[in-house]
């Protein structure tokens, strides 16, 4: 099986784990801006990791991502670090879901700094997907029951000869502890995307607020725009028949005065 390892480390973290991921493969972890970093031949599988900075990807992984050649290429493990959420994993997969390769349900993600428990994890499930029956994926939920069982009765008879399945069971903890860990920071992403959302709300809410403030004040210099053209207009009418009124006094007083004589 050809594997690859390919990652974006600015502060050692997501080197950390791809250097797991070499341990448990037994591949070298290459960071995309080495020399070589290019996919050049088919890969059965891709590991890629990268954290997020300032909510996005590193502009120069997002260009090596945006360049990896999807037909190269049959399926895609995308690991990744932050401080908070998952979202440095969902960035990468769009760009493999965009060039349809399969994306492995597995993602691993590691909150800022990955520690030992973490790393021995990460090297047992890339010793694992190296060797894992790929055949199972995709098939019916029946068909992976007879294959668990076909295991199961395997194990069995391993454990009756006397190997050990010990560190079988720890790595299975190890396993289960990590898919808590990670629906803990799917739940908390949902909080963060909710509280987001409040925050759009409230913003939207003032900004509507505001606009009704400034439409009262333009109704109202409207109105008082209005009413002083209408005060004009009356002043004026005031004017004229005060005007004419006088003119007829003048007139009359006038009559007046040639009649005396
Ligand atoms: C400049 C900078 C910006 C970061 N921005 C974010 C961020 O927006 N959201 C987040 O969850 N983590 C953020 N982080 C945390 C990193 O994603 C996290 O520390 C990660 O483990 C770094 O991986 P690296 O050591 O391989 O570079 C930021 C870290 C740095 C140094």
């Amino acid at each position: 099986m050809k594997v690859a390892i390919r990652y974006y480390s600015r502060g050692g973290h997501v080197e950390a784990m791809a250097e797991a991921l070499s341990r448990g493969t037994g591949v070298e972890a290459i960071s995309i801006d080495e020399p070589g970093a290019e996919i050049t031949e088919h890969v059965d599988l891709l590991f890629i990791g990268g954290a997020l900075y300032n909510f996005q990807l590193d502009p120069l992984f997002k260009e090596y991502l945006s360049e990896i050649p999807g037909d190269l290429i049959d399926e895609v493990v995308c690991f990744g670090s932050s401080w908070l959420t998952r979202r440095p994993i969902y960035l990468m997969q769009d760009y493999f879901k965009e060039k349809g390769i399969k994306i492995n349900k597995q993602a691993i993600y590691s909150r800022n700094r990955p520690n030992d428990d973490l790393l021995g994890v990460i090297e047992y499930f890339a010793k694992n997907e190296m060797t894992r029956d790929r055949s199972l994926d995709g098939l019916p939920p029946y068909m992976i029951f007879k294959r668990s069982q076909e295991l199961k009765a395997e194990r069995e008879a391993a454990a009756a000869e006397g190997r050990e399945v010990a560190e079988d069971m720890e790595h299975k903890a190890k396993l289960a502890q990590l898919a808590a860990e990670d629906a803990q920071a799917e739940a908390e992403a949902a909080q963060a995307a909710a509280l987001e959302a409040q925050e759009a709300a409230r913003i939207a809410a003032e900004e509507a607020a505001a606009a009704a403030l400034r439409a009262a004040e333009k109704a109202r210099e409207a109105a008082a725009e209005l009413a002083a053209a209408k005060a004009r207009e009356t002043a004026a009418v005031v004017a004229e028949v005060v005007a004419k009124e006088e003119q007829e006094d003048v007139e009359e007083a006038a009559g007046e005065a040639s009649d005396d004589e």
